[in-house]
């Protein structure tokens, strides 16, 4: 096992945008499909078909350490790898889309929450502290800070909301493979851990729970759930450290971070 975070070049951080880019555009092309009646497996058949005819890229997920689709669909208290299949999304639920795309060989990976419906006050808001969580952790990044700062700053944020935020999943090292050293916690103590450096990419994903942070493994081994069922959410983007700051390779040009 190699340990070592590897630094990209400008130009392999090019080609990681157009990987960024296309994983994005999965997500705003599937966004008018996220209807209460649509099955996850329909959405994954058309995530698959846009991925591999209109992009000519690869589905990541798909046959990744035994997963059978090509994209993550995990609704409500499904944390995160839920697997696309004949559940019927209905009016009310929440639902993180998760894409990742390979092209070039390079890895683009983001998600987002779907609303189908109109879901409650409090999903509403359970989706929306996630969001906010991803955004405090980019805000953070920079050369100099390390990723128990990106970490505390994630938590202390989704705590002060009464969320909490779990801990056997996060983010990761990303490029031409698609989990890769440093491992990204969403919690930690400032000042601990790597200090980034310009050329580092990685994820941050939080899934932050409405509920205790616990988690449970279905007995597909890939479906996580929350211990008590309540609701989750996560929101993702791949990025790159600047000289200066941060570039958010999978946000499209008109969208706000
Ligand atoms: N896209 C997920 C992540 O953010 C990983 C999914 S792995 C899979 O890291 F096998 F479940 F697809
Ligand atoms: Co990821
Ligand atoms: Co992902």
């Amino acid at each position: 096992m190699n340990h070592a975070v590897v630094l990209k070049t400008a130009e392999e951080i090019e080609a990681m945008r157009v990987a960024g880019q296309q994983a994005a555009s999965v997500l705003r092309m599937i966004r008018e499909h996220v209807q209460p009646g649509v099955t996850t497996g329909k959405l994954d058949e058309l995530c698959h078909a846009f991925i591999v005819d209109e992009l000519k890229a690869v589905p990541a997920p798909l046959n990744y350490r035994g997963f059978p689709k090509s994209i993550c669909t995990s609704v409500n208290h499904v944390i995160c790898h839920g697997i696309p299949g004949d559940k019927v999304l209905k009016d009310g639920d929440i639902v993180n889309i998760d894409i990742t795309v390979i092209k070039d060989g390079w890895h683009g990976d983001t998600s987002k929450m779907f609303l189908v419906g109109e879901p409650s006050v409090k999903a509403r808001r359970i989706c929306d502290v996630a969001h906010q969580a991803l955004i405090t952790g980019i805000e953070m990044v920079r050369p100099g800070v390390t990723l128990g700062d990106i970490g505390h700053a994630i938590q202390t944020y989704a705590e002060s909301q009464r969320c909490s935020v779990v801990r056997e999943y996060c983010g990761h090292g990303i490029g031409r493979v698609f989990h890769e050293p440093p491992q990204v916690l969403h919690y930690g103590k400032p000042g601990t851990g790597l200090t980034l450096k310009a050329g580092m990419t990685f994820t941050i994903e939080p899934m932050v729970n409405l509920g205790k942070p616990d988690t449970r493994l279905l007995p597909d081994q890939w479906t996580v759930i929350t211990r008590d069922r309540s609701l989750s959410a996560q929101w993702e983007h791949t990025l790159a450290v600047t000289d200066h700051g941060v570039d958010v390779l999978t946000r499209l040009p008109d969208d706000p971070l």
